[in-house]
């Protein structure tokens, strides 16, 4: 692997509240991961090739902790539904078509380039309960030279015959046998345990799912607590449980043994914060699709002084974009709402802690990801800002600022994925 330095305006977070910026700085690749930042090229790499980005910002690649690779093809349609109608009427029969291989050929194609090309350089992604198309998908993103973790969806009830598992026992030899197929064909791509979330999966298959999780140390993903009538579902579904992510305790499958990650979590009371918590289980914040589905505004600042693990997450097609800057907008937007409007006892998100959230706060599901310190892998997003004209001087930590409000891929020059440059 090639050894090199980046030149650039250099920002990564040191801490939840602090962007740290250096300005014109050298980020030393060594084996993938950074060497570390330094205003002058150590005398030890002074041999290495440089890369000189000059003005443009380099920023560590942006984890989406929670997208829908299928859900691609509708993004920007049916929102003005609320989860359970927008499900049956665009989501479940867009995903039935993914029984077939040519259509699911030709949409993931599109889905993963327009990955490629975003400022993601890692990502939780769901597919379908189709294991062949699923296959396919990670096939493609293995390609991308994006790393990736993929999950072949599980429904076998409370879902149209078109998008229905015939039989637990049939979903969990299916996922059992694509497991064995995935777990070591790639090299950035892993599969993930699926359950698409409680009312769609029976008891059994909850169980049986948990048991594969464990038996093949696969992590696990799901929704949680997203919207008021899926909750009401839950609870009639699992009278036992106290509270939603109780019910996926009670099945093993909510963090401890298996890294876990629950989209959404707009309504997680104190009981199911502090089991997250001593789980270690990942909050997605899903922010853009918590207000197209009207479902509510999560409180994520609460989550972070409570010591949450929380991550980013477009949630495409929930969220109808791959762009998580607009992400990161939509998530200090929403919080501000919700501050004002709903709650002045949780504060709103700053431009400090949704960088983090973006970066560091979803990349620690990849183990050291989302840093510049040395050690972490060095995923880097090169950022030339001088589309986005200004007429007065600005330092970079406006101009960054001005990114996450405004940049897109127009605005990406470059980017890299464990030292591996995609383009
Ligand atoms: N809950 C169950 N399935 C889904 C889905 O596809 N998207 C969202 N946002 N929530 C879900
Ligand atoms: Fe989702």
């Amino acid at each position: 692997m090639a050894n090199f330095v980046l030149k650039g305006n250099i920002c990564y977070s040191e801490n939840l509240n602090k962007i740290r910026i250096i300005p014109q700085a050298y980020l030393v690749c060594i084996e993938g991961e950074s060497a570390g930042v330094f205003r002058a090229v150590p005398e030890c790499y002074a041999a290495l090739p440089v890369e000189d980005f000059g003005e443009s910002i380099i920023i560590p690649g942006i984890t989406d902790l929670h997208v829908h690779a299928p859900q691609f093809a509708f993004r920007g349609l049916g929102m003005d539904m609320e989860l359970l109608d927008w499900l049956e009427s665009h989501t479940f029969p867009e995903e039935s078509k993914y029984a077939d291989l040519g259509y699911a050929k030709r949409a993931y194609k599109q889905f993963v380039n327009h990955m490629r090309r975003s400022a993601t350089t890692r990502a939780a992604v769901f597919a379908t309960i189709h294991a062949p198309a699923t296959m396919l998908l990670m096939d493609r993103l293995e390609e991308s030279g994006l790393v990736s973790y993929v999950g072949k969806v599980n429904m076998d009830r409370n879902s149209p015959d078109i998008l229905c598992e015939k039989s637990a026992q049939a979903s969990l030899a299916d996922t059992e046998q694509w497991i064995n197929d995935t777990k070591t064909r790639y090299k950035n791509t892993r599969p993930i345990i699926t359950p698409r979330f409680i009312p769609s999966c029976s008891d059994e298959l909850m169980h049986g799912l948990a048991a594969l999780a464990e038996k093949y140390q696969v992590p696990v993903q799901s929704h949680l607590s997203e919207n008021l009538g899926e909750i009401q579902w839950v609870k009639a579904l699992c009278p036992k449980a106290k509270f939603y992510g109780q019910a996926y305790e009670n099945f093993g499958m909510f963090g401890g043994k298996s890294p876990c990650i629950m989209a959404h979590c707009v309504y997680s009371g104190d009981e199911e914060v502090e089991l997250m918590k001593k789980n270690g289980v990942f909050v997605a914040h899903s922010p853009m699709s918590n207000s197209n589905l009207s479902s509510g505004v999560a409180p994520v600042t609460k989550y972070l002084e409570a010591g949450l693990n929380v991550g980013l997450a477009s949630d495409v097609a929930g969220g109808c974009t791959e762009n998580m800057f607009r992400v990161m907008a939509d998530a200090i937007r929403a919080s501000k709402l919700r501050w004002r409007l709903q709650d002045q006892a949780v504060k709103p998100l700053t431009i400090d802690q949704i960088f983090y959230i973006a970066t560091l706060g979803g990349g620690r599901f990849f183990g050291k990801v989302g840093s510049f310190e040395p050690g972490y892998a060095l995923d880097a997003v090169v950022l030339d800002d001088r589309s986005l004209d200004h007429p007065q001087r600005l330092d970079v930590r406006a101009r960054l600022e001005r990114c996450i409000y405004l940049a897109d891929d127009r605005q990406i020059s470059a980017k890299y994925v464990a030292g591996n440059r995609l383009f």
